[in-house]
């Protein structure tokens, strides 16, 4: 009698825990994804922007922007969870460094299942496909197109390296003006969500365009070293992620306590910092494009 209680409770918890909601640890918000894509097409060479458009699926009729939240839409199927771990980096606590031995691996310490090595592996795809078309046909170019899109946004995100303590600021409670949120969905949505109501007349694309301006005028002489990578590298991950675990400590954990209240005074110090985030990841993610899918490479027909 008791033995079969237990069993009863037991499915009952069991029932109750599976009908919780798995807390949505996301990554920038649909928005945030949309304009570093649409940043990036506007920075798209010939050559790129014809690859680009040959990969992806009918669905993003053309429109790379369409598809850059793909990757944090499917995180949760069965099919995806594997790439769960691909969306952040989690780094030692109150270091406010990163380095790629020390911290890209997940949860179970499994080496390079982090953002920076999810981007080393999808450009390493993409290019190795488009340099001799006979290898690699085993790659689903497609999904590798967009995790890849998926993930330069997400390195950009300076909560996506944060300490492993409080899960890059999932675990801080924090109220942004009256609502109750967490620390990183702040970094994520909120942020964006209240620049579009109070600046940008609640329409993306005029935000989008006044990042693009600032691109061209403000940030036009920083543009090219945004864009190198040492050595001529295709592309150079750990170093836009050791900017964001320093903006992380400087901007994003500095004030925001467990229990505080955020407001205008962080609203508007923090907003020139995810915009120009916003910028430096769709400019890079365009020059990664634009070198994995450099001309003369004859290759893009026969592989796709
Ligand atoms: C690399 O890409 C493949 C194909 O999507 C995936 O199975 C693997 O988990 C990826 N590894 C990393 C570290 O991104
Ligand atoms: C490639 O991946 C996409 C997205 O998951 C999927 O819709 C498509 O069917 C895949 N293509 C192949 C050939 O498996
Ligand atoms: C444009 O740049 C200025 C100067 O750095 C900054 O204050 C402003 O917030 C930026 N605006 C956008 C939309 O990026
Ligand atoms: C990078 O590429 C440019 C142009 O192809 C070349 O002139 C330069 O020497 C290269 N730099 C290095 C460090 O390989
Ligand atoms: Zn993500």
């Amino acid at each position: 009698m008791g033995e079969w209680h237990n069993l009863m409770w037991n499915v009952i918890l069991l029932i109750l825990l599976l009908l919780i909601p798995v807390p949505a640890v996301l990554s920038w918000g649909k928005e945030g994804h949309y304009a570093t894509c649409k940043i990036t097409q506007e920075y798209l060479s010939e050559d790129a922007l014809f690859a680009v458009k040959q990969l992806l699926p009918d669905s993003a009729e053309g429109d790379l922007a369409a598809v850059c939240a793909w990757a944090d839409e499917v995180r949760h199927n069965y099919h995806f969870r594997w790439s769960s771990a691909l969306h952040y980096i989690d780094t030692p606590d109150f270091k406010c460094n990163y380095e790629y031995c020390r911290d890209c691996h997940d949860s179970y310490g499994h080496k390079h299942r982090c953002v920076t090595g999810a981007i080393y592996n999808y450009t390493m795809q993409l290019k190795s496909a488009y340099a001799n078309s006979a290898s690699v046909l085993s790659y689903n170019l497609t999904e590798a197109l967009m995790f890849l899109s998926h993930f330069v946004g997400d390195v950009h995100q300076p909560l996506h390296v944060g300490f492993t303590g409080d899960l890059g600021g999932n675990s801080i409670t924090v109220r942004w003006y009256r609502r109750k949120t967490n620390l990183h969905h702040v970094w994520d949505d909120m942020i964006i969500d209240s620049a579009l109501k109070t600046f940008y007349d609640s329409d993306l694309s005029i935000m989008i365009q006044a990042i693009k301006r600032n691109i061209t005028e403000t940030w036009s002489n920083d543009v090219p070293v945004w864009e190198h990578c040492a050595h001529n590298y295709t592309v150079c991950p750990d170093g836009y992620a050791s900017e964001s675990i320093s903006l992380a400590c400087k901007f994003a954990y500095k004030n925001a306590t467990p229990g505080s209240t955020l407001k205008d005074e962080y609203f508007l110090s923090r907003l020139p910092v995810v915009e120009k985030r916003l910028a430096q990841g769709g400019v890079r993610l365009a020059a990664i494009l634009n070198r994995i899918f450099t001309s003369k490479a004859p290759i893009a027909q026969s592989s796709i």
